[in-house]
Protein backbone atom coordinates (compact mmCIF):
# COMPACT_ATOMS: atom_id res chain seq x y z
CA UNK A 1 0.00 0.00 0.00
CA UNK A 2 1.14 3.40 -0.75
CA UNK A 3 0.09 6.60 1.04
CA UNK A 4 1.02 9.90 0.50
CA UNK A 5 2.88 11.16 3.09
CA UNK A 6 0.71 14.05 4.24
CA UNK A 7 -1.50 11.35 5.67
CA UNK A 8 0.56 11.94 8.83
CA UNK A 9 -2.65 14.07 10.03
CA UNK A 10 -4.65 11.06 10.28
CA UNK A 11 -2.98 9.94 13.43
CA UNK A 12 -1.57 6.71 13.82
CA UNK A 13 -3.22 5.87 10.38
CA UNK A 14 -0.29 3.87 8.81
CA UNK A 15 -0.15 1.82 12.18
CA UNK A 16 -3.62 1.16 12.48
CA UNK A 17 -3.18 0.05 8.63
CA UNK A 18 -0.56 -2.54 9.25
CA UNK A 19 -2.42 -3.46 12.63
CA UNK A 20 -5.47 -4.14 11.45
CA UNK A 21 -5.04 -4.84 7.72
CA UNK A 22 -1.86 -6.55 7.82
CA UNK A 23 -0.69 -4.69 5.06
CA UNK A 24 2.40 -3.22 4.58
CA UNK A 25 2.55 0.66 4.14
CA UNK A 26 4.66 2.79 2.55
CA UNK A 27 5.03 6.46 2.52
CA UNK A 28 5.49 9.00 -0.72
CA UNK A 29 5.99 12.39 -1.08
CA UNK A 30 5.04 12.99 -4.72
CA UNK A 31 3.13 11.07 -7.23
CA UNK A 32 6.29 10.56 -9.66
CA UNK A 33 7.49 8.70 -6.93
CA UNK A 34 4.62 6.68 -5.98
CA UNK A 35 4.83 5.68 -10.19
CA UNK A 36 8.48 4.66 -9.62
CA UNK A 37 7.38 2.42 -6.80
CA UNK A 38 4.42 1.17 -8.72
CA UNK A 39 6.65 0.62 -11.68
CA UNK A 40 8.85 -1.42 -9.68
CA UNK A 41 5.79 -3.20 -7.63
CA UNK A 42 2.66 -3.21 -9.73
CA UNK A 43 1.15 -5.63 -7.26
CA UNK A 44 0.42 -3.21 -4.33
CA UNK A 45 -2.89 -3.57 -2.13
CA UNK A 46 -3.84 0.51 -2.82
CA UNK A 47 -2.79 4.06 -3.24
CA UNK A 48 -3.93 6.78 -0.99
CA UNK A 49 -4.13 10.25 -1.58
CA UNK A 50 -5.47 13.43 -0.20
CA UNK A 51 -6.22 15.02 -3.70
CA UNK A 52 -5.52 18.53 -1.81
CA UNK A 53 -2.06 17.76 -1.84
CA UNK A 54 -1.56 17.24 -5.44
CA UNK A 55 -2.43 19.45 -8.23
CA UNK A 56 -5.45 17.35 -10.54
CA UNK A 57 -3.06 16.59 -13.73
CA UNK A 58 -0.75 14.76 -11.47
CA UNK A 59 -3.67 13.03 -10.34
CA UNK A 60 -4.61 12.43 -13.97
CA UNK A 61 -1.20 11.35 -14.84
CA UNK A 62 -1.22 8.62 -12.38
CA UNK A 63 -4.81 7.32 -13.15
CA UNK A 64 -4.16 7.19 -16.68
CA UNK A 65 -0.80 5.14 -15.91
CA UNK A 66 -3.11 2.45 -13.59
CA UNK A 67 -5.25 2.28 -16.90
CA UNK A 68 -2.74 2.32 -19.85
CA UNK A 69 -0.55 -0.15 -17.68
CA UNK A 70 -3.78 -2.24 -16.82
CA UNK A 71 -2.70 -2.30 -13.45
CA UNK A 72 -5.67 -3.37 -11.21
CA UNK A 73 -4.44 -1.49 -7.77
CA UNK A 74 -7.15 0.31 -5.75
CA UNK A 75 -6.72 4.07 -6.09
CA UNK A 76 -8.14 5.96 -2.86
CA UNK A 77 -8.52 9.88 -3.35
CA UNK A 78 -10.21 11.98 0.00
CA UNK A 79 -11.94 15.10 -1.32
CA UNK A 80 -14.40 15.96 -3.80
CA UNK A 81 -12.64 18.14 -6.05
CA UNK A 82 -12.29 15.94 -8.79
CA UNK A 83 -14.10 15.79 -11.85
CA UNK A 84 -15.77 12.45 -12.46
CA UNK A 85 -13.31 9.87 -14.34
CA UNK A 86 -14.35 6.97 -16.44
CA UNK A 87 -12.47 3.58 -16.80
CA UNK A 88 -11.13 3.81 -13.39
CA UNK A 89 -10.73 2.46 -9.87
CA UNK A 90 -11.58 5.83 -7.74
CA UNK A 91 -13.04 6.06 -5.23
CA UNK A 92 -14.21 9.54 -3.62
CA UNK A 93 -15.70 10.25 -0.10
CA UNK A 94 -15.21 12.74 2.55
CA UNK A 95 -13.44 12.65 5.54
CA UNK A 96 -15.51 14.17 7.66
CA UNK A 97 -18.73 12.44 7.14
CA UNK A 98 -17.11 8.75 7.35
CA UNK A 99 -14.95 6.53 9.39
CA UNK A 100 -12.14 6.82 7.84
CA UNK A 101 -10.27 3.14 8.68
CA UNK A 102 -13.68 1.54 8.69
CA UNK A 103 -14.09 2.63 5.22
CA UNK A 104 -10.49 1.76 4.15
CA UNK A 105 -11.24 -1.66 5.47
CA UNK A 106 -14.26 -2.53 3.78
CA UNK A 107 -12.60 -1.66 0.81
CA UNK A 108 -9.48 -3.50 1.25
CA UNK A 109 -11.35 -6.61 2.06
CA UNK A 110 -13.21 -6.61 -0.64
CA UNK A 111 -10.06 -6.20 -3.30
CA UNK A 112 -8.35 -8.27 -0.81
CA UNK A 113 -10.93 -11.20 -1.51
CA UNK A 114 -10.51 -10.95 -5.70
CA UNK A 115 -7.15 -10.78 -5.30
CA UNK A 116 -6.78 -13.99 -3.33
CA UNK A 117 -9.22 -15.30 -5.85
CA UNK A 118 -6.17 -14.03 -8.96
CA UNK A 119 -3.43 -15.10 -7.26
CA UNK A 120 -1.52 -16.57 -4.59
CA UNK A 121 -1.17 -13.90 -1.90
CA UNK A 122 2.62 -14.84 -0.73
CA UNK A 123 4.31 -13.55 -3.63
CA UNK A 124 4.04 -9.97 -5.09
CA UNK A 125 5.61 -8.93 -8.80
CA UNK A 126 8.99 -7.26 -9.42
CA UNK A 127 9.54 -5.97 -12.77
CA UNK A 128 12.46 -7.88 -14.65
CA UNK A 129 13.32 -4.48 -16.33
CA UNK A 130 14.33 -2.99 -12.70
CA UNK A 131 16.37 -6.31 -11.90
CA UNK A 132 18.38 -6.45 -15.26
CA UNK A 133 18.83 -2.44 -14.46
CA UNK A 134 20.94 -3.86 -11.47
CA UNK A 135 22.20 -6.71 -12.66
CA UNK A 136 25.85 -6.62 -11.08
CA UNK A 137 23.91 -5.45 -8.04
CA UNK A 138 22.88 -9.00 -5.63
CA UNK A 139 19.19 -8.27 -4.25
CA UNK A 140 19.24 -9.63 -0.90
CA UNK A 141 15.65 -11.43 -1.12
CA UNK A 142 14.65 -14.35 -3.27
CA UNK A 143 13.77 -14.40 -6.86
CA UNK A 144 11.05 -16.76 -8.34
CA UNK A 145 9.37 -16.97 -11.53
CA UNK A 146 5.63 -17.66 -11.89
CA UNK A 147 4.20 -20.53 -13.67
CA UNK A 148 0.63 -21.17 -14.60
CA UNK A 149 -0.71 -24.39 -13.52
CA UNK A 150 -4.11 -23.61 -14.45
CA UNK A 151 -6.94 -20.80 -15.01
CA UNK A 152 -6.57 -19.69 -11.26
CA UNK A 153 -3.20 -21.89 -10.65
CA UNK A 154 0.02 -20.55 -10.28
CA UNK A 155 3.48 -22.30 -9.31
CA UNK A 156 6.20 -20.49 -7.77
CA UNK A 157 9.48 -21.81 -8.86
CA UNK A 158 12.70 -20.13 -6.70
CA UNK A 159 15.24 -19.15 -9.58
CA UNK A 160 17.61 -17.12 -7.89
CA UNK A 161 18.87 -17.09 -4.09
CA UNK A 162 18.97 -14.14 -1.95
CA UNK A 163 22.63 -12.16 -2.58
CA UNK A 164 23.47 -14.03 -6.03
CA UNK A 165 23.76 -12.83 -9.42
CA UNK A 166 22.03 -13.98 -12.92
CA UNK A 167 23.75 -15.25 -15.78
CA UNK A 168 23.98 -14.14 -18.89
CA UNK A 169 22.62 -17.40 -19.79
CA UNK A 170 18.91 -17.29 -17.23
CA UNK A 171 18.72 -13.75 -19.07
CA UNK A 172 18.52 -14.70 -22.76
CA UNK A 173 16.29 -17.16 -21.75
CA UNK A 174 13.94 -14.24 -19.65
CA UNK A 175 14.22 -12.98 -23.08
CA UNK A 176 13.48 -15.42 -25.10
CA UNK A 177 9.99 -16.44 -23.41
CA UNK A 178 9.17 -12.65 -23.10
CA UNK A 179 9.24 -12.83 -19.42
CA UNK A 180 8.68 -9.63 -18.12
CA UNK A 181 7.79 -10.06 -14.12
CA UNK A 182 9.66 -12.03 -11.53
CA UNK A 183 8.11 -12.46 -8.19
CA UNK A 184 9.63 -11.89 -4.41
CA UNK A 185 7.75 -13.23 -1.35
CA UNK A 186 5.48 -10.68 0.36
CA UNK A 187 8.00 -11.11 3.65
CA UNK A 188 10.90 -9.45 1.48
CA UNK A 189 8.56 -6.82 0.79
CA UNK A 190 9.82 -4.44 2.86
CA UNK A 191 13.56 -5.50 2.48
CA UNK A 192 13.37 -5.05 -1.17
CA UNK A 193 11.88 -1.40 -1.04
CA UNK A 194 14.85 -0.43 1.59
CA UNK A 195 17.09 -2.18 -0.49
CA UNK A 196 16.28 -0.37 -3.59
CA UNK A 197 16.29 3.00 -2.00
CA UNK A 198 20.10 2.54 -0.94
CA UNK A 199 21.34 1.07 -4.21
CA UNK A 200 22.29 4.17 -6.20
CA UNK A 201 24.58 4.87 -2.51
CA UNK A 202 26.27 1.60 -3.16
CA UNK A 203 27.77 2.59 -7.16
CA UNK A 204 31.17 4.02 -7.87
CA UNK A 205 30.96 7.58 -8.16
CA UNK A 206 32.09 9.24 -11.30
CA UNK A 207 34.70 8.23 -13.21
CA UNK A 208 37.56 10.43 -14.80
CA UNK A 209 36.44 11.64 -17.39
CA UNK A 210 38.48 11.60 -20.69
CA UNK A 211 38.47 14.98 -21.70
CA UNK A 212 41.77 16.89 -22.80
CA UNK A 213 41.50 18.76 -19.36
CA UNK A 214 42.59 17.74 -16.31
CA UNK A 215 40.51 18.47 -13.37
CA UNK A 216 43.46 18.82 -11.18
CA UNK A 217 42.69 22.13 -9.85
CA UNK A 218 46.36 24.09 -9.41
CA UNK A 219 46.93 26.96 -7.36
CA UNK A 220 47.21 29.00 -10.47
CA UNK A 221 43.17 28.49 -11.42
CA UNK A 222 41.99 28.43 -7.98
CA UNK A 223 44.36 31.80 -7.58
CA UNK A 224 42.03 33.48 -10.49
CA UNK A 225 38.72 33.12 -7.76
CA UNK A 226 40.31 34.59 -4.90
CA UNK A 227 40.67 31.29 -3.36
CA UNK A 228 43.44 31.41 -1.35
CA UNK A 229 45.20 28.70 1.07
CA UNK A 230 43.55 29.84 4.30
CA UNK A 231 39.95 29.34 2.73
CA UNK A 232 41.21 26.12 0.94
CA UNK A 233 42.24 24.95 4.11
CA UNK A 234 38.87 25.76 5.84
CA UNK A 235 37.12 23.91 3.25
CA UNK A 236 39.60 21.04 3.81
CA UNK A 237 38.80 21.09 7.74
CA UNK A 238 34.66 21.12 6.97
CA UNK A 239 35.47 17.92 4.75
CA UNK A 240 37.36 16.14 7.67
CA UNK A 241 35.03 16.98 10.05
CA UNK A 242 31.85 15.89 7.58
CA UNK A 243 33.94 12.74 7.17
CA UNK A 244 34.23 11.93 11.03
CA UNK A 245 30.43 12.48 11.58
CA UNK A 246 29.66 10.03 8.60
CA UNK A 247 31.83 7.64 9.82
CA UNK A 248 29.16 5.43 10.99
CA UNK A 249 27.48 5.41 7.76
CA UNK A 250 29.46 3.19 5.39
CA UNK A 251 27.73 3.98 2.31
CA UNK A 252 28.40 7.95 2.49
CA UNK A 253 31.66 7.38 4.05
CA UNK A 254 32.37 5.29 1.14
CA UNK A 255 31.51 7.77 -1.58
CA UNK A 256 32.98 10.28 -0.07
CA UNK A 257 36.56 8.52 0.09
CA UNK A 258 35.88 6.93 -3.20
CA UNK A 259 35.42 10.71 -4.33
CA UNK A 260 38.83 12.04 -2.51
CA UNK A 261 40.58 9.39 -4.02
CA UNK A 262 40.25 10.27 -7.24
CA UNK A 263 41.35 14.33 -7.03
CA UNK A 264 41.21 14.55 -11.25
CA UNK A 265 38.07 13.10 -11.55
CA UNK A 266 34.90 15.55 -12.87
CA UNK A 267 33.29 14.91 -9.47
CA UNK A 268 36.23 15.71 -7.28
CA UNK A 269 36.46 18.92 -9.47
CA UNK A 270 32.58 19.47 -9.45
CA UNK A 271 32.35 18.76 -5.75
CA UNK A 272 34.94 20.91 -4.31
CA UNK A 273 34.89 23.88 -6.60
CA UNK A 274 31.05 24.28 -6.04
CA UNK A 275 32.51 24.31 -1.69
CA UNK A 276 35.04 26.66 -2.42
CA UNK A 277 33.11 29.16 -4.62
CA UNK A 278 30.30 29.10 -2.37
CA UNK A 279 32.13 30.23 0.68
CA UNK A 280 33.93 33.05 -1.32
CA UNK A 281 29.79 33.85 -2.02
CA UNK A 282 28.38 33.51 1.39
CA UNK A 283 31.00 35.34 2.38
CA UNK A 284 29.53 38.66 0.47
CA UNK A 285 26.34 38.38 2.57
CA UNK A 286 25.72 39.56 6.30
CA UNK A 287 24.19 36.55 7.23
CA UNK A 288 27.80 34.32 6.07
CA UNK A 289 28.19 31.90 9.59
CA UNK A 290 30.11 28.86 10.18
CA UNK A 291 27.00 26.94 10.50
CA UNK A 292 26.40 27.69 7.11
CA UNK A 293 29.51 27.06 5.84
CA UNK A 294 29.12 23.33 7.36
CA UNK A 295 26.10 23.11 5.19
CA UNK A 296 27.52 24.28 2.25
CA UNK A 297 30.33 21.95 2.51
CA UNK A 298 27.39 19.05 2.96
CA UNK A 299 25.81 20.25 -0.20
CA UNK A 300 28.54 20.37 -2.63
CA UNK A 301 29.86 16.85 -1.88
CA UNK A 302 26.36 15.06 -1.87
CA UNK A 303 23.81 16.88 -4.24
CA UNK A 304 24.85 14.50 -7.08
CA UNK A 305 24.68 11.57 -4.71
CA UNK A 306 22.40 9.21 -7.05
CA UNK A 307 24.29 10.12 -10.13
CA UNK A 308 26.19 7.24 -10.78
CA UNK A 309 29.10 8.84 -13.89
CA UNK A 310 30.27 12.11 -15.22
CA UNK A 311 28.01 11.61 -18.30
CA UNK A 312 24.93 12.30 -15.87
CA UNK A 313 26.63 14.75 -13.64
CA UNK A 314 27.10 17.08 -16.47
CA UNK A 315 23.65 17.34 -17.60
CA UNK A 316 22.09 20.44 -16.19
CA UNK A 317 19.42 21.07 -18.39
CA UNK A 318 16.14 19.31 -20.21
CA UNK A 319 18.03 20.40 -23.51
CA UNK A 320 21.50 18.92 -21.92
CA UNK A 321 19.49 15.39 -22.13
CA UNK A 322 19.57 15.49 -25.94
CA UNK A 323 22.19 18.15 -26.82
CA UNK A 324 25.09 15.79 -27.64
CA UNK A 325 23.51 14.13 -30.08
CA UNK A 326 22.16 17.08 -31.77
CA UNK A 327 24.77 17.10 -34.65
CA UNK A 328 25.03 13.47 -35.70
CA UNK A 329 20.87 12.88 -35.75
CA UNK A 330 19.81 16.14 -36.66
CA UNK A 331 17.00 14.65 -38.47
CA UNK A 332 15.24 13.51 -35.39
CA UNK A 333 12.65 13.78 -33.03
CA UNK A 334 13.95 15.70 -29.83
CA UNK A 335 12.46 12.42 -27.68
CA UNK A 336 14.50 10.47 -29.99
CA UNK A 337 17.39 12.38 -30.03
CA UNK A 338 17.45 12.28 -26.42
CA UNK A 339 17.03 8.34 -26.86
CA UNK A 340 20.56 8.38 -28.89
CA UNK A 341 22.49 9.91 -25.06
CA UNK A 342 20.89 8.62 -22.50
CA UNK A 343 18.71 5.12 -22.16
CA UNK A 344 15.22 5.58 -20.21
CA UNK A 345 16.15 4.38 -17.20
CA UNK A 346 19.36 6.98 -17.14
CA UNK A 347 16.92 10.10 -18.05
CA UNK A 348 14.19 9.00 -15.30
CA UNK A 349 17.54 8.80 -12.83
CA UNK A 350 18.59 12.45 -14.31
CA UNK A 351 15.21 13.54 -13.60
CA UNK A 352 14.42 12.17 -10.14
CA UNK A 353 18.29 12.44 -8.26
CA UNK A 354 17.76 15.65 -6.68
CA UNK A 355 14.90 14.24 -4.94
CA UNK A 356 16.15 10.87 -4.46
CA UNK A 357 19.76 12.24 -3.15
CA UNK A 358 17.66 14.40 -0.63
CA UNK A 359 15.38 11.63 0.24
CA UNK A 360 18.86 9.60 1.91
CA UNK A 361 20.08 13.07 3.08
CA UNK A 362 17.34 13.41 5.06
CA UNK A 363 17.46 9.82 6.51
CA UNK A 364 20.74 10.44 7.79
CA UNK A 365 20.59 12.60 11.53
CA UNK A 366 23.78 13.60 11.87
CA UNK A 367 23.56 15.76 8.71
CA UNK A 368 22.49 19.55 9.47
CA UNK A 369 19.01 19.78 9.04
CA UNK A 370 18.53 22.23 5.65
CA UNK A 371 21.11 20.05 3.64
CA UNK A 372 18.49 17.76 2.46
CA UNK A 373 16.47 21.11 1.04
CA UNK A 374 19.22 22.61 -0.76
CA UNK A 375 20.17 18.93 -2.04
CA UNK A 376 16.71 18.70 -3.09
CA UNK A 377 16.40 21.97 -4.98
CA UNK A 378 19.63 22.47 -6.57
CA UNK A 379 18.43 22.18 -10.21
CA UNK A 380 15.51 24.70 -9.30
CA UNK A 381 12.77 23.25 -8.67
CA UNK A 382 11.03 22.63 -5.29
CA UNK A 383 10.07 19.00 -5.15
CA UNK A 384 13.15 18.06 -6.76
CA UNK A 385 12.42 16.57 -9.61
CA UNK A 386 13.18 18.27 -13.15
CA UNK A 387 15.14 21.14 -13.88
CA UNK A 388 13.35 24.62 -13.53
CA UNK A 389 15.04 27.52 -14.97
CA UNK A 390 12.14 29.66 -13.89
CA UNK A 391 14.11 31.26 -10.86
CA UNK A 392 11.43 30.50 -8.55
CA UNK A 393 11.61 32.41 -5.36
CA UNK A 394 9.81 30.13 -3.34
CA UNK A 395 13.37 28.07 -2.72
CA UNK A 396 15.56 28.89 -0.11
CA UNK A 397 18.06 31.87 -0.65
CA UNK A 398 21.08 29.21 -0.06
CA UNK A 399 19.43 27.34 -2.99
CA UNK A 400 19.54 29.95 -5.02
CA UNK A 401 23.00 30.84 -4.61
CA UNK A 402 24.01 27.37 -5.15
CA UNK A 403 22.32 26.81 -8.33
CA UNK A 404 24.02 29.73 -9.18
CA UNK A 405 27.71 28.63 -8.42
CA UNK A 406 27.06 25.48 -9.94
CA UNK A 407 25.81 26.69 -13.00
CA UNK A 408 30.14 28.68 -13.10
CA UNK A 409 31.27 26.26 -12.00
CA UNK A 410 29.66 23.65 -15.25
CA UNK A 411 30.72 27.00 -17.34
CA UNK A 412 34.09 26.97 -15.95
CA UNK A 413 34.58 23.47 -16.84
CA UNK A 414 33.97 23.29 -19.75
CA UNK A 415 37.37 25.32 -20.22
CA UNK A 416 40.27 23.82 -21.50
CA UNK A 417 42.18 26.84 -20.56
CA UNK A 418 40.91 29.07 -17.41
CA UNK A 419 41.69 32.84 -17.88
CA UNK A 420 40.51 35.67 -15.49
CA UNK A 421 38.83 37.01 -18.78
CA UNK A 422 37.12 33.77 -19.41
CA UNK A 423 35.58 33.93 -15.73
CA UNK A 424 34.37 37.26 -16.36
CA UNK A 425 32.81 36.76 -19.18
CA UNK A 426 31.06 33.82 -17.79
CA UNK A 427 30.09 36.04 -15.16
CA UNK A 428 28.83 38.40 -17.64
CA UNK A 429 26.65 35.55 -19.57
CA UNK A 430 24.84 34.53 -15.72
CA UNK A 431 23.87 38.33 -15.05
CA UNK A 432 21.51 38.24 -18.33
CA UNK A 433 19.97 35.12 -17.17
CA UNK A 434 20.10 35.47 -13.49
CA UNK A 435 17.40 38.66 -12.96
CA UNK A 436 15.86 38.41 -9.58
CA UNK A 437 16.14 37.86 -6.25
CA UNK A 438 19.11 35.85 -4.53
CA UNK A 439 20.25 34.31 -7.72
CA UNK A 440 21.10 38.18 -9.16
CA UNK A 441 22.48 38.84 -5.62
CA UNK A 442 24.85 35.74 -5.86
CA UNK A 443 25.70 37.03 -9.72
CA UNK A 444 26.64 40.62 -8.08
CA UNK A 445 28.73 38.56 -5.56
CA UNK A 446 30.54 36.45 -8.09
CA UNK A 447 31.53 39.54 -10.01
CA UNK A 448 33.25 41.12 -6.75
CA UNK A 449 35.69 37.99 -7.14
CA UNK A 450 36.56 37.20 -10.61
CA UNK A 451 36.92 41.27 -10.73
CA UNK A 452 39.08 41.36 -7.63
FE1 LIG B 1 26.14 19.00 -9.64
FE1 LIG C 1 22.53 17.82 -9.90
Amino acid sequence: MIIDSEFSHYANLEKQLEEELTVEVTEVTSIDRALSFIQILPDLDFILLNINNFEAKEFVKLENFLIDENIDVALLVIGAAIPDRQKTTLLKFNIESMNFLDLVKDIFIKNDIERKKKSAQLFTPVEIGYILEHRETPFPVDFFLRIKRSEDEFQFIKRLHANELFDDEEIEKFKKHNVTQLFIQKNDYKTFLDFSLKINLNKKPASKMNSAFNYHLTREVLSLMGVDEELEKTVSTNIKEMEANLASNEALANYLNLIKKSPDSFAYAHSSLVALILNKVVGKFDWDSKMIREKICYAAFFHDLTLVDDKLTRVHSEEDLYKEATVEYEFLSQSKLRDKVFKDFEVEQILQHALNAAIIIEKIPSIPSGVGQIVREHHGSKNGIGFNNSQSISLQPLSMLFMVVEDFVHEMMKLEKITKADLQKIVKNLSLIYLKSNYKKAVEALYLIVDA
